[in-house]
């Protein structure tokens, strides 16, 4: 759902309930407050100047007859009773709104983590992570700080001028119309400068967003950033982005309470009229000094309303452009989904591959596979080799479901990747990846990935993947927690790591995308020899630059800028003189 005001406000029908518990005690609590300004200067009239008696004569009738003190002590403990009423209303009204409020901050939030989830991988590449967090975190707070005015505060404000509004027609008619022609004036006013408030509002959140991405770039790579003794000018980086961020915070900051202040005063320009107008009425008019100070007295009750009226419609600019923000993430495009899709991996062994004219491009215009066609039985051992750039990661990449391809077909035992959901295909064919990303928690949930897996069957795999020796010399074995990034282990180590995971997995379709390149070659033989049994019954792709790590393959492709330029057994390649493998040593 596109992320609107309207939207916004339609998905509060859900807290229906809620919303109306809150608001009828919003009304009492407003009922309650709003006649407050009405008793004590009404006594004026009463006490002071001896007019009427409406008020000591209700009391005289229906509760007992009073001296001057009594009748103040009396009102006074009836103000003060019904402001604490009014008290406690309004903080069960709070309670109600915020949680409404903070639960639609916590729906929004999942609904875009749910897209995130769902994101094609391509598009995810595109957007730093702490350009995704900051959507995430403050355009939401953002949304939220609206919600949350809007569905308190709004409410009773109006109903408070509305009250207001009706006791000032009660006492005066000609004073009422007066502020109800003002307020429009004010609320006009606002909206035409909330407008520029909302150009800051997004000015200051792009600026948070590039801040974060900046920081948590940095930091990602501070170890790169240390090695190139570059940490001043990265970091003087970081500083020159969070000083534009005061300064875009200064701008929305003071510019907003500029305009906030500017609507209020007009406002107060019109207050002051009504005072001058009120006494005008009290001198030459039949409206008594009492009723005058009453007047007076709403005039103060209207203010905070006011107020409140005015700040909604910027925190109405602000949400409107928190919502732009936050919808060009819901843009980026989700990943293909193939609703009740094929299996074709059930029933075989391995899986049988065949590329007919496959052509990939990651930015649509340079096509980085051409023309790819080739087949691969199921249970074949097949190598990969070409120079750098040359496109193997990138193929690897698609038929292991990641991407789709730009043209032609791919078929998995026949059927084509248009048919098969891509979470099946990676369910079953498995990249290790060139430099296999390790999670910071302990080795165990490294290789199980939080599956309850039997644990003879991962020792059994660290044995395969020659990682027992490695596990065994660590402090807490397999509870040994490895570092961000695995940072605690061995390039070769999380190498191994990967392929014992892997293993678990027990994929039809193995890609070693240079899985084994930092092991020395006794280890790599001697894990290739162990998995010999593993890879029985299943397809293995090896892309590898040493000769040594392909030897064994039943068939090599040779890929040069995107096309399969040779193929052939390791023996028929290695009697020709010329091309890539025969360079390998
Ligand atoms: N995510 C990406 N977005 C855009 N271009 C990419 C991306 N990944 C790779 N490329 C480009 O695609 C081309 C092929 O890269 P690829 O990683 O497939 O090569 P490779 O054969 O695996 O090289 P190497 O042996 O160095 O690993 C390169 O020119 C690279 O610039
Ligand atoms: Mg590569």
């Amino acid at each position: 759902m596109k992320c609107t005001i309207s939207n916004i406000i339609k998905s509060t029908i859900k807290y229906k309930n809620a919303l109306i518990k809150g608001n009828i005690v919003a009304i009492f609590a407003t009922l309650l407050t709003v006649v407050i300004p009405l008793f004590i200067p009404m006594l004026v009239d009463e006490l002071i100047l001896h007019k009427s008696h409406t008020l000591t004569g209700w009391v005289a009738e229906h509760i007992m007859p009073m001296s001057v003190t009594g009748y103040l002590l009396f009102f006074l403990t009836v103000v003060l009773i019904l402001r604490a009423l009014g008290f406690l209303l309004n903080v069960y009204q709070v309670k109600t709104f915020t949680s409404i409020s903070k639960d639609m901050a916590l729906n929004l939030r999942r609904e875009l983590l749910t897209h995130l989830k769902n994101l094609s991988l391509k598009e995810y590449e595109t957007h730093s992570p702490g350009a995704i967090s900051a959507k995430l975190v403050t355009d939401i707070d953002t949304i939220d700080a609206f919600v949350g005015t809007t569905v308190s505060k709004l409410i009773i404000s109006v109903l408070t001028l509305l009250f207001s509004a009706v006791v000032l027609l009660m006492i005066n008619w000609q004073l009422a119309l007066f502020i109800l022609i003002t307020n429009p004036i004010v609320v006009f006013f606002t909206a035409k400068l909330s407008r520029k408030v909302g150009i800051l509002k997004r000015a200051q959140n792009a600026a948070v967003e590039k801040f974060q991405s900046i920081l948590s770039d940095t930091l990602e790579l501070f170890h790169q950033i240390r090695a190139a003794n570059k940490e001043d000018y990265f970091f003087d980086r970081v500083e020159e982005s969070a000083e534009s961020l005061k300064e875009r915070s200064v701008d929305f900051t003071y510019k907003s309470d500029r305009a906030v202040r500017l609507s209020f005063l007009v406002f107060l320009g019109g207050y002051e009229l009504f005072r001058t107008v009120s006494i005008f009425v009290a001198v030459y008019g039949d409206l008594s000094v009492g009723l005058m100070l009453a007047v007076f007295g709403y005039l103060w009750v209207m203010m905070t309303p006011t107020q409140d009226v005015i700040n909604f419609q910027y925190a109405l600019a602000s949400a409107k452009a928190a919502c732009e923000r936050i919808d060009r993430l819901k843009n980026l495009k989700r990943e293909r989904r193939v609703v009740s899709g094929k299996n074709p991996f059930l029933e075989s062994n391995g899986v049988s591959l065949e590329c007919e004219a496959l052509s990939f491009s990651y930015d649509g215009k340079s096509m980085i596979l051409k023309n790819i066609n080739l087949s691969i039985d199921a249970n074949e051992n097949i190598a990969i080799v070409g120079a750098s750039g040359s496109g193997k990661t990138t193929l690897s990449n698609i038929l292991a479901g990641f991407y789709p391809p730009s043209g032609g077909d791919i078929l998995y035992n026949g059927i084509s990747y248009n048919d098969i959901d891509p979470k099946m295909i990676r369910q079953y064919c498995h990249m290790i990846l060139q430099s296999p990303k390790l999670f910071n928690d302990t080795l165990l949930f490294n290789l199980t990935l939080g599956r309850d897996i039997d644990i003879s069957r991962v020792k059994q795999a660290i044995e395969t993947a020659q990682l027992s020796e490695v596990v065994d010399k660590m402090e807490n074995s397999l509870m040994t927690v490895v570092g961000r990034d695995g940072i605690r282990l061995s390039g070769g180590q999380r190498q191994r790591v990967a392929i014992a995971r892997m293993i678990l997995l027990e994929p039809k379709l193995v890609i070693l995308d240079e899985s084994t390149s930092a092991l020395d070659i006794h280890t790599e033989s001697r894990l290739f020899k162990e998995l010999q049994k593993f890879f029985k019954n299943r397809t293995v792709i090896t892309i590898a630059h040493r000769l040594s790590t392909i030897e064994k393959a039943d068939r090599i492709f040779v890929l040069e800028e995107g096309r399969v330029v040779d193929s052939g057994t390791p023996h028929e390649l290695r009697l020709k003189e010329e091309g890539y493998f025969a360079r390998m040593v």
